[in-house]
């Protein structure tokens, strides 16, 4: 596999670009307006500013990083003549179908669509297209380019020639790639979320303040980060999401989404990528500050 398009250049988007371009593929990468584009080429050129003060990479495959990316807004002929494309628009059904349909058409035959859903079944959104055995689900975690893992989602109709060849690009990738079955949640988040929302859950029940909540599970049960940094990291309203689908999903309102993160979204407060969510990150991001809530 050697060209590539990513659809959605937010955080994931942006990661995967990054990841696909450092190991040599030649990337599309797409969104919805100049500043986004412009935003994600930033993050990129930081993100690789980074890896060189880690010595994960040098100056010269920084350069390299930058020249196997196009960010454009331009659709249909970035997906034409590519064999893979990775969408990572927001999570919703919806939005995500109707790409995945653009894509069924648009197309050469032969290319494989991933969705970098976090928990969306791949089976539904594959059903009624063209060529169900070439969808996949390839679930990156965040922050890409540094989570060594791709949890990949095979649905009812995915051939097991997809499944080989998206295997050994996420190796290529230097990535581990482990299958698992398209359930809601999938693995990682069916785990995950739950925790998150119980985080929040116990906060809002005023039992301990973001701060501690955060350090006990750090400090005591070796997490590297604590669960509301965690929920801040992916964003609250892909929790949110998340959340419902699995309640939807399995029908069991243990799933149900707190009350505190439905408003924390409702008023835009989504975590990291708005500077506040349970810490604030408008002084320092590399410093947030922990939110005092009022119970
Ligand atoms: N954030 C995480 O930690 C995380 C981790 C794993 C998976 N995911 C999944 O990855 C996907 C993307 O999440 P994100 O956090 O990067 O979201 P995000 O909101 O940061 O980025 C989504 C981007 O898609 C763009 N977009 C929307 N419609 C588009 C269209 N029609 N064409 C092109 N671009 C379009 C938006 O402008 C935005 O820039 C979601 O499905 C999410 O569940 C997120």
């Amino acid at each position: 596999m050697k060209k590539i398009a990513v659809i959605g250049a937010g955080t994931m988007g942006t990661g995967i670009a990054h990841i696909m371009a450092q190991y040599g593929l030649k990337v599309s990468i797409i969104d919805l307006n100049e500043k986004i584009i412009a935003e994600s080429k930033r993050i990129i050129s930081i993100n690789a500013d980074r890896q060189i003060r880690k010595g994960v990479i040098n100056e010269k495959q920084k350069k390299i990083i930058l020249s196997n990316i196009v960010f454009t807004k331009e659709f249909n002929e970035s997906v034409k003549n590519v064999e893979l494309v990775v969408e990572a628009i927001p999570e919703n059904f919806e939005l995500k179908k109707k790409i995945i349909k653009d894509l069924d058409l648009i197309c050469k035959a032969n290319v494989i669509i991933s969705s970098n859903t976090s928990s969306l079944s791949i089976s539904s959104l594959a059903d009624k297209t063209h060529y169900p055995d070439r969808i996949i689900g390839m679930h990156f975690m965040n922050p890409v380019p540094v989570m060594p893992l791709v949890e990949i989602v095979v649905g009812s109709n995915t051939s097991k020639k997809t499944v080989d060849s998206i295997n050994a690009l996420t190796k290529k990738i230097n990535k581990n790639p482990l299958v698992v079955k398209d359930s809601p949640g999938f693995v990682s988040n069916r785990i995950l979320l739950p925790m998150i929302n119980e985080a929040i859950e116990t906060l809002s029940q005023g039992v301990a303040d973001v701060y501690s909540i955060d350090q006990i599970m750090k400090l005591g049960m070796g997490h590297p980060m604590g669960p509301l940094r965690l929920a801040d990291l992916i964003g609250l309203d892909v929790c949110l999401s998340v959340l419902k689908v699995l309640e939807n999903g399995f029908g069991n309102k243990k799933y149900s989404p707190n009350k505190l993160l439905i408003k924390m979204v409702e008023e835009g407060n989504l975590g990291r990528k708005t500077k506040r969510g349970f810490y604030g990150y408008d002084k320092d991001p590399k410093k947030p500050y922990p939110i005092i809530f009022k119970i």
